[in-house]
Protein backbone atom coordinates (compact mmCIF):
# COMPACT_ATOMS: atom_id res chain seq x y z
CA UNK A 1 0.00 0.00 0.00
CA UNK A 2 1.57 3.69 -1.40
CA UNK A 3 0.18 5.12 1.52
CA UNK A 4 1.50 3.16 4.28
CA UNK A 5 5.17 3.22 2.78
CA UNK A 6 4.84 7.08 2.61
CA UNK A 7 3.66 7.28 6.62
CA UNK A 8 6.14 4.67 7.01
CA UNK A 9 8.91 7.35 5.49
CA UNK A 10 9.80 6.05 2.38
CA UNK A 11 9.70 8.66 -0.50
CA UNK A 12 6.68 7.23 -3.18
CA UNK A 13 6.67 8.18 -6.84
CA UNK A 14 4.20 9.46 -7.59
CA UNK A 15 2.55 10.16 -4.29
CA UNK A 16 0.09 8.40 -3.34
CA UNK A 17 -3.12 10.32 -3.07
CA UNK A 18 -6.64 10.56 -1.24
CA UNK A 19 -9.37 14.02 -0.76
CA UNK A 20 -10.95 15.14 2.71
CA UNK A 21 -14.52 14.36 1.93
CA UNK A 22 -14.03 11.87 -1.19
CA UNK A 23 -17.24 10.27 -0.53
CA UNK A 24 -19.65 13.97 -0.18
CA UNK A 25 -22.17 15.31 -2.38
CA UNK A 26 -20.22 16.55 -4.54
CA UNK A 27 -20.60 12.69 -6.25
CA UNK A 28 -24.30 12.49 -7.90
CA UNK A 29 -24.36 8.70 -6.36
CA UNK A 30 -23.72 9.86 -3.02
CA UNK A 31 -26.39 12.14 -3.04
CA UNK A 32 -28.75 9.14 -4.05
CA UNK A 33 -27.97 6.72 -1.70
CA UNK A 34 -28.11 9.37 1.10
CA UNK A 35 -31.30 9.91 -0.13
CA UNK A 36 -32.21 5.89 0.29
CA UNK A 37 -30.83 5.72 3.60
CA UNK A 38 -33.36 8.80 4.47
CA UNK A 39 -30.28 11.34 6.63
CA UNK A 40 -27.09 11.52 7.08
CA UNK A 41 -27.03 10.18 10.61
CA UNK A 42 -28.99 6.83 9.40
CA UNK A 43 -26.32 6.95 6.35
CA UNK A 44 -23.53 6.63 9.23
CA UNK A 45 -24.84 3.87 10.84
CA UNK A 46 -26.22 1.19 7.94
CA UNK A 47 -23.53 -0.27 7.28
CA UNK A 48 -24.08 -1.38 3.65
CA UNK A 49 -25.06 2.00 2.42
CA UNK A 50 -21.43 3.64 4.32
CA UNK A 51 -19.66 1.32 2.70
CA UNK A 52 -21.21 1.83 -0.75
CA UNK A 53 -20.80 5.32 -0.19
CA UNK A 54 -17.61 4.99 0.85
CA UNK A 55 -16.30 2.73 -2.28
CA UNK A 56 -17.56 5.43 -4.55
CA UNK A 57 -15.26 7.71 -5.43
CA UNK A 58 -12.39 4.50 -5.16
CA UNK A 59 -14.31 3.00 -7.87
CA UNK A 60 -14.80 6.26 -9.87
CA UNK A 61 -11.37 7.68 -8.88
CA UNK A 62 -8.68 5.40 -8.17
CA UNK A 63 -7.64 6.94 -4.88
CA UNK A 64 -4.65 5.30 -2.99
CA UNK A 65 -6.61 5.32 0.52
CA UNK A 66 -10.35 5.24 1.45
CA UNK A 67 -11.78 7.02 4.32
CA UNK A 68 -13.97 5.01 6.40
CA UNK A 69 -17.46 7.21 5.82
CA UNK A 70 -18.67 8.68 9.07
CA UNK A 71 -18.66 12.16 10.85
CA UNK A 72 -16.67 12.68 14.00
CA UNK A 73 -19.99 13.71 16.12
CA UNK A 74 -20.75 10.14 15.94
CA UNK A 75 -18.77 9.47 18.86
CA UNK A 76 -20.70 12.03 20.92
CA UNK A 77 -23.80 11.05 19.60
CA UNK A 78 -22.92 7.53 21.27
CA UNK A 79 -22.13 8.88 24.58
CA UNK A 80 -25.24 9.94 24.84
CA UNK A 81 -25.38 14.12 23.55
CA UNK A 82 -28.30 14.90 21.14
CA UNK A 83 -26.87 15.38 17.58
CA UNK A 84 -28.98 16.54 14.49
CA UNK A 85 -28.03 18.22 10.91
CA UNK A 86 -30.49 20.40 9.87
CA UNK A 87 -30.20 20.47 6.00
CA UNK A 88 -28.01 23.28 4.78
CA UNK A 89 -27.05 24.65 8.20
CA UNK A 90 -24.38 21.74 9.68
CA UNK A 91 -24.51 19.97 13.22
CA UNK A 92 -26.71 20.48 15.95
CA UNK A 93 -26.36 19.39 19.95
CA UNK A 94 -27.52 20.75 23.10
CA UNK A 95 -24.99 22.28 24.54
CA UNK A 96 -23.25 20.28 27.48
CA UNK A 97 -24.01 21.20 30.76
CA UNK A 98 -22.28 18.47 33.02
CA UNK A 99 -19.80 15.66 32.11
CA UNK A 100 -21.58 13.02 33.74
CA UNK A 101 -24.07 13.37 31.58
CA UNK A 102 -21.94 11.40 29.27
CA UNK A 103 -21.81 7.74 29.34
CA UNK A 104 -19.08 6.37 27.90
CA UNK A 105 -20.13 2.33 28.73
CA UNK A 106 -23.28 3.11 26.13
CA UNK A 107 -20.97 3.87 23.54
CA UNK A 108 -19.36 0.43 21.96
CA UNK A 109 -23.24 -0.35 21.45
CA UNK A 110 -24.51 2.70 19.54
CA UNK A 111 -21.23 3.25 17.22
CA UNK A 112 -20.93 -0.81 16.54
CA UNK A 113 -22.21 0.01 12.93
CA UNK A 114 -19.93 2.02 12.12
CA UNK A 115 -17.17 -1.45 13.10
CA UNK A 116 -19.55 -3.13 11.18
CA UNK A 117 -19.04 -0.93 8.41
CA UNK A 118 -14.90 -0.65 8.40
CA UNK A 119 -15.08 -5.07 8.21
CA UNK A 120 -17.07 -5.01 4.91
CA UNK A 121 -14.55 -1.95 3.46
CA UNK A 122 -11.64 -4.20 4.62
CA UNK A 123 -12.95 -7.07 2.81
CA UNK A 124 -14.34 -5.31 -0.50
CA UNK A 125 -11.84 -3.02 -0.94
CA UNK A 126 -8.81 -3.37 -3.19
CA UNK A 127 -5.64 -4.89 -1.50
CA UNK A 128 -3.58 -1.97 -2.97
CA UNK A 129 -6.07 0.49 -1.45
CA UNK A 130 -5.73 1.70 2.14
CA UNK A 131 -8.49 1.75 4.76
CA UNK A 132 -8.10 4.93 7.03
CA UNK A 133 -10.51 5.17 10.10
CA UNK A 134 -10.87 8.44 12.17
CA UNK A 135 -11.76 10.42 14.93
CA UNK A 136 -12.17 13.65 15.80
CA UNK A 137 -9.93 15.33 18.02
CA UNK A 138 -10.63 15.53 21.74
CA UNK A 139 -10.69 19.70 21.37
CA UNK A 140 -12.41 19.47 18.12
CA UNK A 141 -15.37 17.17 19.49
CA UNK A 142 -15.63 19.49 22.73
CA UNK A 143 -15.82 22.61 20.58
CA UNK A 144 -18.88 21.08 19.17
CA UNK A 145 -20.26 19.24 22.73
CA UNK A 146 -20.21 22.43 24.55
CA UNK A 147 -20.98 24.85 22.18
CA UNK A 148 -23.36 22.87 20.11
CA UNK A 149 -22.67 24.09 16.78
CA UNK A 150 -20.02 24.83 14.59
CA UNK A 151 -19.21 27.49 12.91
CA UNK A 152 -14.96 28.52 14.01
CA UNK A 153 -16.06 31.23 16.66
CA UNK A 154 -17.00 28.63 19.78
CA UNK A 155 -17.38 31.21 22.00
CA UNK A 156 -18.93 29.54 24.94
CA UNK A 157 -16.23 26.49 24.71
CA UNK A 158 -13.48 29.51 24.82
CA UNK A 159 -14.75 30.97 27.41
CA UNK A 160 -15.40 27.94 29.68
CA UNK A 161 -11.74 26.80 28.83
CA UNK A 162 -10.87 30.03 31.34
CA UNK A 163 -13.59 30.24 33.25
CA UNK A 164 -14.66 26.04 34.18
CA UNK A 165 -11.05 24.81 32.99
CA UNK A 166 -11.91 21.57 35.47
CA UNK A 167 -15.66 20.75 33.64
CA UNK A 168 -13.39 21.36 30.44
CA UNK A 169 -10.35 19.25 31.56
CA UNK A 170 -12.70 16.52 32.71
CA UNK A 171 -14.76 16.31 29.00
CA UNK A 172 -11.18 16.39 27.52
CA UNK A 173 -10.52 13.66 29.69
CA UNK A 174 -13.18 11.67 29.36
CA UNK A 175 -13.04 12.37 24.97
CA UNK A 176 -9.02 10.93 25.43
CA UNK A 177 -10.53 7.74 26.60
CA UNK A 178 -13.60 7.49 24.04
CA UNK A 179 -11.84 8.28 21.12
CA UNK A 180 -8.78 5.76 22.07
CA UNK A 181 -11.24 3.02 22.49
CA UNK A 182 -13.38 4.41 19.37
CA UNK A 183 -10.08 4.10 17.29
CA UNK A 184 -8.81 0.96 18.64
CA UNK A 185 -11.78 -0.58 17.75
CA UNK A 186 -11.60 0.28 14.27
CA UNK A 187 -7.99 -1.10 14.00
CA UNK A 188 -9.26 -4.45 15.78
CA UNK A 189 -11.97 -4.66 13.01
CA UNK A 190 -9.47 -3.62 9.80
CA UNK A 191 -8.26 0.00 9.96
CA UNK A 192 -4.86 0.23 8.37
CA UNK A 193 -4.17 3.28 9.90
CA UNK A 194 -6.44 6.31 11.64
CA UNK A 195 -6.39 9.71 11.29
CA UNK A 196 -7.64 12.84 13.93
CA UNK A 197 -9.12 15.57 13.08
CA UNK A 198 -8.38 18.78 14.97
CA UNK A 199 -10.45 20.95 12.81
CA UNK A 200 -10.29 23.69 15.22
CA UNK A 201 -7.09 23.72 17.14
CA UNK A 202 -6.06 27.01 16.41
CA UNK A 203 -8.47 28.90 18.33
CA UNK A 204 -6.98 28.38 20.84
CA UNK A 205 -4.03 30.38 22.34
CA UNK A 206 -0.74 28.69 23.02
CA UNK A 207 -0.92 27.68 26.83
CA UNK A 208 -4.24 25.67 25.78
CA UNK A 209 -3.11 24.46 22.82
CA UNK A 210 -0.31 22.81 24.47
CA UNK A 211 -3.19 21.61 27.28
CA UNK A 212 -6.32 20.92 25.58
CA UNK A 213 -4.52 20.09 21.96
CA UNK A 214 -1.38 18.26 22.17
CA UNK A 215 -1.70 16.79 25.45
CA UNK A 216 -4.79 14.48 24.47
CA UNK A 217 -3.40 14.06 21.10
CA UNK A 218 -0.17 12.54 22.71
CA UNK A 219 -1.94 10.31 25.28
CA UNK A 220 -4.12 8.84 22.22
CA UNK A 221 -1.26 7.78 19.59
CA UNK A 222 0.66 6.54 22.72
CA UNK A 223 -2.07 4.45 24.03
CA UNK A 224 -3.08 3.35 21.00
CA UNK A 225 0.83 2.23 19.76
CA UNK A 226 0.99 0.55 23.29
CA UNK A 227 -1.79 -1.58 21.78
CA UNK A 228 -1.86 -1.87 18.44
CA UNK A 229 2.50 -1.58 17.82
CA UNK A 230 2.99 -0.58 14.53
CA UNK A 231 -0.10 1.59 13.68
CA UNK A 232 0.74 4.59 11.61
CA UNK A 233 -1.54 7.83 12.84
CA UNK A 234 -1.66 11.09 11.50
CA UNK A 235 -2.76 14.44 13.00
CA UNK A 236 -3.94 17.08 11.32
CA UNK A 237 -4.03 20.25 13.70
CA UNK A 238 -5.83 22.46 10.98
CA UNK A 239 -4.53 26.11 12.12
CA UNK A 240 -1.82 25.59 14.19
CA UNK A 241 0.02 27.91 12.61
CA UNK A 242 4.04 28.74 14.82
CA UNK A 243 2.52 25.56 16.93
CA UNK A 244 2.78 23.20 14.40
CA UNK A 245 6.50 22.33 15.03
CA UNK A 246 5.42 21.59 18.61
CA UNK A 247 2.66 19.75 17.43
CA UNK A 248 5.32 17.60 15.14
CA UNK A 249 7.26 17.21 18.28
CA UNK A 250 5.04 16.23 20.63
CA UNK A 251 1.96 14.69 19.65
CA UNK A 252 3.23 11.21 18.64
CA UNK A 253 2.04 11.67 14.98
CA UNK A 254 3.49 9.89 11.94
CA UNK A 255 2.49 12.31 9.21
CA UNK A 256 0.92 15.74 9.47
CA UNK A 257 -1.94 17.15 7.72
CA UNK A 258 -1.59 20.60 6.68
CA UNK A 259 -3.93 23.50 6.25
CA UNK A 260 -4.38 25.44 3.19
CA UNK A 261 -2.97 28.60 4.61
CA UNK A 262 0.49 26.71 5.03
CA UNK A 263 3.58 26.69 2.89
CA UNK A 264 5.03 23.56 2.73
CA UNK A 265 8.23 24.49 3.03
CA UNK A 266 7.49 26.55 6.30
CA UNK A 267 6.34 23.44 7.52
CA UNK A 268 9.55 21.32 6.94
CA UNK A 269 11.90 24.37 8.65
CA UNK A 270 9.72 24.31 11.61
CA UNK A 271 9.38 20.49 12.01
CA UNK A 272 11.61 17.44 13.08
CA UNK A 273 13.70 16.22 9.99
CA UNK A 274 11.78 13.15 8.12
CA UNK A 275 8.18 14.66 9.02
CA UNK A 276 5.69 13.49 6.84
CA UNK A 277 2.94 15.96 5.50
CA UNK A 278 -0.20 15.48 3.57
CA UNK A 279 -1.98 18.19 2.31
CA UNK A 280 -2.86 20.68 1.41
CA UNK A 281 -3.66 22.31 -2.26
CA UNK A 282 -6.57 24.84 -2.05
CA UNK A 283 -10.16 23.05 -1.85
CA UNK A 284 -11.19 26.13 -4.49
CA UNK A 285 -8.94 25.34 -7.14
CA UNK A 286 -10.55 21.86 -7.25
CA UNK A 287 -13.45 23.53 -7.76
CA UNK A 288 -11.98 26.50 -10.18
CA UNK A 289 -9.97 23.55 -12.05
CA UNK A 290 -7.94 24.84 -15.38
CA UNK A 291 -5.02 26.21 -15.30
CA UNK A 292 -4.69 27.76 -11.51
CA UNK A 293 -5.41 24.31 -10.15
CA UNK A 294 -2.94 22.52 -12.53
CA UNK A 295 0.01 25.20 -11.91
CA UNK A 296 -0.78 24.39 -8.20
CA UNK A 297 -0.37 21.02 -8.03
CA UNK A 298 2.79 21.12 -10.26
CA UNK A 299 3.94 23.73 -7.80
CA UNK A 300 2.87 21.24 -4.74
CA UNK A 301 4.20 18.31 -6.93
CA UNK A 302 8.01 19.80 -7.10
CA UNK A 303 8.10 20.91 -3.36
CA UNK A 304 7.09 16.81 -1.98
CA UNK A 305 9.60 15.44 -5.13
CA UNK A 306 12.17 13.19 -3.06
CA UNK A 307 10.26 13.50 0.18
CA UNK A 308 7.37 10.77 2.18
CA UNK A 309 3.92 12.49 1.08
CA UNK A 310 0.60 11.74 0.59
CA UNK A 311 -1.27 14.56 -2.07
CA UNK A 312 -4.40 16.00 -0.45
CA UNK A 313 -6.61 19.43 0.06
CA UNK A 314 -5.92 22.04 2.89
CA UNK A 315 -9.32 21.10 3.88
CA UNK A 316 -12.36 19.25 2.42
CA UNK A 317 -13.65 18.76 -0.72
CA UNK A 318 -16.96 20.97 -1.25
CA UNK A 319 -20.53 19.76 -2.84
CA UNK A 320 -19.91 22.22 -5.92
CA UNK A 321 -16.59 20.61 -6.83
CA UNK A 322 -17.23 18.92 -10.49
CA UNK A 323 -16.34 15.48 -10.77
CA UNK A 324 -14.01 16.31 -14.12
CA UNK A 325 -11.84 18.41 -12.07
CA UNK A 326 -11.10 15.06 -9.56
CA UNK A 327 -10.37 13.08 -12.71
CA UNK A 328 -8.06 15.93 -14.20
CA UNK A 329 -6.24 16.32 -10.76
CA UNK A 330 -5.46 12.18 -10.38
CA UNK A 331 -3.86 12.56 -14.11
CA UNK A 332 -1.71 15.22 -13.37
CA UNK A 333 -0.31 13.45 -10.27
CA UNK A 334 0.17 10.00 -11.88
CA UNK A 335 1.76 11.65 -15.07
CA UNK A 336 4.45 12.93 -12.50
O1 LIG B 1 -15.13 11.35 2.88
C1 LIG B 1 -14.69 11.60 4.01
O2 LIG B 1 -13.81 12.46 4.24
C2 LIG B 1 -15.16 10.76 5.18
C3 LIG B 1 -16.27 11.21 5.94
C4 LIG B 1 -16.20 12.44 6.81
C5 LIG B 1 -17.32 13.31 6.94
N1 LIG B 1 -17.03 14.22 7.91
C6 LIG B 1 -18.57 13.17 6.18
C7 LIG B 1 -19.52 14.27 6.16
C8 LIG B 1 -15.21 12.91 7.67
C9 LIG B 1 -13.80 12.41 7.86
C10 LIG B 1 -15.76 14.03 8.36
C11 LIG B 1 -15.04 14.78 9.41
C12 LIG B 1 -15.66 15.95 10.02
N2 LIG B 1 -16.98 16.14 10.33
C13 LIG B 1 -14.94 17.06 10.49
C14 LIG B 1 -13.44 17.21 10.44
C15 LIG B 1 -12.96 17.63 9.10
C16 LIG B 1 -13.30 19.03 8.71
O3 LIG B 1 -14.11 19.18 7.78
O4 LIG B 1 -12.78 19.96 9.33
C17 LIG B 1 -15.86 17.95 11.04
C18 LIG B 1 -15.53 19.31 11.65
C19 LIG B 1 -17.15 17.36 10.95
C20 LIG B 1 -18.44 17.90 11.45
C21 LIG B 1 -19.39 18.12 10.35
N3 LIG B 1 -20.01 17.11 9.63
C22 LIG B 1 -19.85 19.35 9.82
C23 LIG B 1 -19.42 20.71 10.32
C24 LIG B 1 -20.74 19.05 8.80
C25 LIG B 1 -21.57 20.02 8.01
C26 LIG B 1 -20.79 20.70 6.97
C27 LIG B 1 -21.24 20.32 5.59
O5 LIG B 1 -20.39 20.16 4.73
O6 LIG B 1 -22.48 20.20 5.40
C28 LIG B 1 -20.80 17.66 8.65
C29 LIG B 1 -21.59 16.91 7.69
C30 LIG B 1 -20.89 15.93 6.82
N4 LIG B 1 -19.90 15.07 7.22
C31 LIG B 1 -21.16 15.69 5.44
C32 LIG B 1 -20.32 14.65 5.04
C33 LIG B 1 -20.28 13.99 3.70
C34 LIG B 1 -22.24 16.38 4.64
C35 LIG B 1 -23.54 15.77 5.06
C36 LIG B 1 -24.55 15.65 3.95
O7 LIG B 1 -24.49 14.67 3.20
O8 LIG B 1 -25.40 16.55 3.90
Amino acid sequence: MKLLQALNGEPVWPPPVWLMRQAGRYLPEYRATRAQAGDFIRLCLNPALATEVTLQPIRKFGFDAAILFSDILILPMALGQGLRFAEGEGPRLPPLQYSADLDPARAPAIYGPVMETVRRLRAELPPQTALIGFAGGPATVACYMLDGEGGGDFPRTRRLAYEQPGFVSDVLNLLTEATTAYLSAQIEAGADCVMLFESWAGIFPAPQFRELVIGPNKRITAALKAKHPGIKIIGFPRLAGLMLGEYAREAGMDAIGLDTVTDIENAIAACPPGTVFQGNLDPLLLKLGGKAMEEAVLKLLAKVKNRPHIFNLGHGITPDVPEANVARLMEIIRGA
